[in-house]
């Protein structure tokens, strides 16, 4: 089906739509109606029937205390027995909850109950470790059953975790395990990707020695390469070794449904990456709700969401939704690309993944693989169990969607487009894949009950075909809590007083004038966005000026880029002279380790450039928007009369 300015529309197969979760349109809209006729009630009956609450909550919402929304405040739960025990509950025990493939191809699968025995005996380590209920946890590990267990054991105690994405430094480590208060990090020896062994371990004994974490008083680690690590005495323990005394089972911590079942740090325009905190509730219904209508869970599909346990995507669409429904999940230790691009198509094919989840950068890093090598092209495996795409983290390019579409998802599986954020804990606009028709490039409409709308400087709504500011009107049960311990940096950052009581998620939008389907835009805050990974201009910043011998000043922009979706630009004026040749590129290399040693390596910029200064207005504001001009190679248009010093430029 086309339109007349030939914007392909793909419409549900009738097959899929009739069987779909969420069947075909008037379904939606019906769901969109009764959340809008009964907001609360909506809220209300979708909480009972997607968590088992050990009290039933009386009260939905509670705004008396906005923007720190409450959400179903008398009820308690635990969010590893709505995840573990009641699928066991349900007959459920012997069924594959996680299949583990590791970096190297070896596959380990877990039941439920077997999920449930280990959970158990690490929340029992735990607990004989002191851990209470409110303690917090920091996990830094790679993707794994253990990962995922230690993450339900906290849960299971009401420990509040905070995952750390493997990638990142010692330095940030330390910033995360000091701005949590955690008193135990769970880690691994090493962690193995792509054909190498990677430390873990010894970088949490760097950031101990950092100062600031003094809190912690042990350091649980998890058998990976088995090879010869350091370990301090009395501090550092073998989680494994610890575990095995322990007993299979734990009654669970009910705990509050506004508790912090998790933290996870996600970087903002300003100052240090924010500790975004979850509820257990809110967070656990909409997790379980997104992963059932969203991706259509059913009982005997294969799910893989191949995001990392590191960030949120991993929590909502590894850790909690499709567990909480009982379902059977991949968890891949490795890379795409390794030991060839065909590792995701050959993966399908052995577990026969019916449900797939991913990164447009990753799809388009796999295009261009498959495009040079027919042995890794999607069409040489066998992907015919798929029956449903997705992707997230960032815009999806329509030709990247096209070849997605078509090449692994042989031209039948509908792709959802999911838009959402680390604050947003799920889905917020995404195509329900039995009833939304498709536009390649579009994340389409609301998910139902979600109030986003599209909005002017002062809150003021914008017609559709007209670009603004992407806000949620009204609060929604996965919301973000708190900034953890930032109070007014968490009301400051997303309610801003001139847009009336909305959520600021930081993203322009634009609505369609004929569809009214949504398209991102992109940050309008100094957030960039690479390979899916969210990073703030002014941590780069910081991190180069703090390289103190060589850099006077830093300025950090993100340019586009075909395959990573935007890319790190840096404009850095030395102490010294302009260096040319080697020793700029000498140079260069010292900032990128440099960053590599405060952010991690996802923060290394692509392009540094040096310059003799840097363009400012007469008030001394760095002028970005020329540096993006100048980072994309574009002539310069903008007005440059406020410049101080317009001879920069050249
Ligand atoms: C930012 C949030 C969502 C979990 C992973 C990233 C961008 C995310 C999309 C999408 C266009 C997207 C936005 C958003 N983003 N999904 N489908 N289309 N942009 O979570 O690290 O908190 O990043 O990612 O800019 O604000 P995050």
């Amino acid at each position: 089906m086309t339109t007349e300015n030939q914007t392909k529309i793909y419409t549900p197969d009738a097959a899929f739509a009739a069987a779909a979760n969420v069947s075909g349109m008037a379904a939606y809209e019906a769901l969109c109606k009764e959340a809008e006729t009964d907001y609360e009630g909506y809220w209300a009956r979708l909480a009972r029937e997607f968590v088992t609450w050990k009290t039933p909550f009386t009260k939905v919402l509670n705004q008396d205390n906005a923007p720190f929304f409450k959400w179903f405040e008398d009820g308690t739960l635990n969010a590893s027995y709505n995840c573990l025990d009641r699928n066991v509950e349900r007959g459920l025990g012997d069924k594959t909850a996680i299949i583990f493939e590791a970096d190297g191809g070896e596959v380990t699968k877990v039941t439920y109950s077997e999920l449930l025995a280990k959970t158990s005996q690490y929340a029992n380590v735990l607990k004989s470790m002191g851990v209470q209920k409110g303690d917090r946890v920091v996990i830094y590990i790679a993707m794994s059953i253990e990962g995922v267990a230690a993450m339900q054991a906290c849960a299971r105690i009401g420990a509040t975790h905070s995952v750390v994405f493997g990638g990142f430094s010692a330095q940030s480590l330390r910033d995360r395990i000091e701005d949590t208060g955690a008193k135990i990090v769970i880690t691994a020896d090493h962690q193995v990707r792509g054909g190498k062994k990677l430390p873990l371990k010894s970088i949490v004994d760097e950031a101990l020695t950092l100062g600031g974490c003094e809190k912690i008083q042990n350091v649980l680690v998890v058998k990976r390469s088995g090879a010869e690590i350091a370990m301090t005495e009395g501090r550092d323990l073998w989680l494994g070794d610890l575990a095995a005394q322990q007993s299979t089972t734990c009654e669970p911590t009910w705990v509050e449904a506004d508790h912090p079942l998790f933290l996870l740090y996600t970087s903002g325009s300003t100052g240090k990456p924010k500790g975004v905190q979850h509820s257990t509730g809110g967070y656990l219904l909409h997790a379980a709700l997104t992963t059932k209508w969203t991706f259509d869970l059913k009982d005997n599909d294969v799910f893989w969401c191949t995001a990392d346990i590191g960030w949120v995507t991993g929590h909502s669409y590894i850790t909690y939704g499709p567990l909480a429904l009982g379902g059977t999940e991949i968890v891949f230790e490795g890379v795409p690309t390794y030991p060839d691009a065909g590792r995701f198509w050959k993966m399908i094919q052995d577990h026969k993944v019916s449900i797939f989840y991913t990164a447009p950068t990753a799809i388009r890093s796999l295009i261009k693989a498959a495009e040079a090598n027919d042995a890794v092209h999607p069409k040489s495996y066998d992907l015919s169990s798929l029956r449903l795409l997705g992707s997230v983290g960032e815009p999806i390019n329509p030709a990247a969607w096209e070849w997605y579409h078509l090449h692994v998802g042989g031209g039948r599986c509908p792709i959802v487009d999911t838009f959402w954020q680390t604050e947003t804990g799920g889905h917020m606009i995404t195509p329900m894949p039995g009833a939304t028709p498709l536009v390649p490039g579009s994340c389409t409409l609301p998910f139902p009950g979600i109030q986003v709308a599209i909005v002017d400087e002062t809150g003021n709504d914008v017609p559709n075909g007209q670009g603004g500011i992407l806000v949620v009107k009204k609060p929604w049960p996965s919301m973000i809590r708190n900034i953890w311990g930032d109070g007014e940096r968490f009301v400051k950052s997303y309610y801003p007083s001139e847009l009336k009581g909305y959520y600021l998620a930081g993203d322009g939008a634009i609505r369609d004038a004929n569809t009214a389907y949504f398209t991102i835009t992109g940050r309008i805050d100094d957030v960039l966005n690479v390979s899916g990974h969210r990073m703030g201009t002014m941590e780069i910043e910081s991190a180069l000026v703090s390289c103190t011998e060589l850099v006077a000043e830093a300025a950090v922009v993100g340019r586009p880029d075909d395959t990573t979706g935007e890319a790190v630009c840096a404009f850095v004026v030395l102490k010294r002279s302009l260096p040319t040749g080697d020793e700029a590129k000498a140079i260069a290399k010292k900032l990128r380790d440099h960053i590599g040693k405060e952010i991690g390596p996802i923060a290394k910029p692509k392009d540094i450039r040096f310059g003799e200064n840097l363009p400012k207005t007469r008030s001394g504001k760095i002028m970005r928007r020329l540096l993006r001009s100048i980072a994309k190679g574009e002539a310069i248009t903008q007005d440059t009369s406020t410049l101080e010093n317009p001879a920069i430029l050249d």
